[in-house]
């Protein structure tokens, strides 16, 4: 079930280079919405809405949270919104990732600007979440301080070493499986990551769910913009990010 709107900004801030953090009033999507979900948003001049995952759900207070980054065109046009301004929103749209009881271990891993909706899993788990994060260098670092403020462990790695630990997030995922076998890992980022994560969580038999963050164009299953090769039972064919995802267990996509 979803809906759609036109939403108000109640905070915006710039947070790393080129990313905004936005707040939206929407209490009836708030309600409806799940960690690993996302909004599909109307740009004022753009055809295709944009997709953007929901980083944080608070019911209490009837917002949802979004983190992006400028891309192209729409994006930028998203940044130019103010406090205020009030956006054109369609969702909560996808499936979401599945939730264990909240005394599990779960390892939340996010690569670049694909950590924004491990917070929003991770926020379920508290101190049993280890949210690992990776960005290419300090100045793209997002949400360290919210995973902690939540309650989740917290590594961080730059690919260059400016901030954290310098180093891949897989890195990271093998130490810590090493030393405590977490019942899910979930994951969102780059496909190499992604593919990677896929790979460790395998070779550990541990369940994972990734979310995939292809391009997309209409966001409700109505065209193939956003084709994924699935293996299910053996049986190979062809699914859509936007309806059987954008969250999957990893050993039912082919990357
Ligand atoms: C399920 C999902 C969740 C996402 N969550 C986030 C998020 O939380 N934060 C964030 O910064 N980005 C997120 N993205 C990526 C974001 O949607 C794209 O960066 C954005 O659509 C690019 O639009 P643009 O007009 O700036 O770029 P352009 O390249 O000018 O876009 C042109 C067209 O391609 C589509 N497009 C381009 N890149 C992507 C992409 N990577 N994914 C989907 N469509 C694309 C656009 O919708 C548009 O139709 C998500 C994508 C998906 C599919
Ligand atoms: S974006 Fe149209 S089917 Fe998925």
């Amino acid at each position: 079930m979803y809906t759609q709107g036109l939403y108000e900004i109640i905070k915006k801030k710039r947070t790393a280079e080129d990313t905004f953090d936005i707040t939206l009033s929407c209490k009836d999507l708030s309600e409806l919405a799940k960690p690993g979900q996302f909004v599909h948003i109307s740009v004022p001049g753009f055809f295709l809405r944009r997709p953007i995952s929901i980083c944080d759900i608070d019911r209490d207070n009837g917002t949802i949270r979004i983190v992006f980054q400028v891309k192209g065109k729409g994006t930028k046009s998203l940044s130019q919104f103010e406090t205020g301004e009030r956006l054109d929103l369609l969702g909560p749209l996808g499936n979401g990732f599945k939730l264990l009881d909240c005394d599990k271990k779960v390892i939340a891993v996010g690569g670049g600007i694909g950590t924004p909706p491990m917070l929003a899993i991770a926020k379920q788990y508290g101190e049993n979440a280890t949210a690992i994060s990776g960005f290419r260098t300090k100045d793209l670092v997002i949400l360290q301080d919210d995973f902690k403020a939540q309650g989740n462990k917290t590594i961080l790695c730059t690919d260059d070493g400016t901030a954290g630990e310098k180093g891949f997030v897989t890195d990271a995922l093998s130490r810590c499986i090493e030393k405590e076998k977490p019942d899910i890992i979930y994951a969102c980022g780059p496909i190499v990551m992604l593919k990677a994560v896929s790979e460790i969580a395998k070779t550990n038999g541990i369940l994972c769910q990734i979310s995939l963050e292809e391009r997309m164009a209409c966001g409700v299953g109505a065209c193939l913009g956003c084709a994924v090769k699935m293996r299910v039972n053996g049986n190979e064919f062809y699914g859509h990010v936007c309806k059987n995802g954008p969250v999957f267990y990893s050993e039912e996509v082919v990357l």
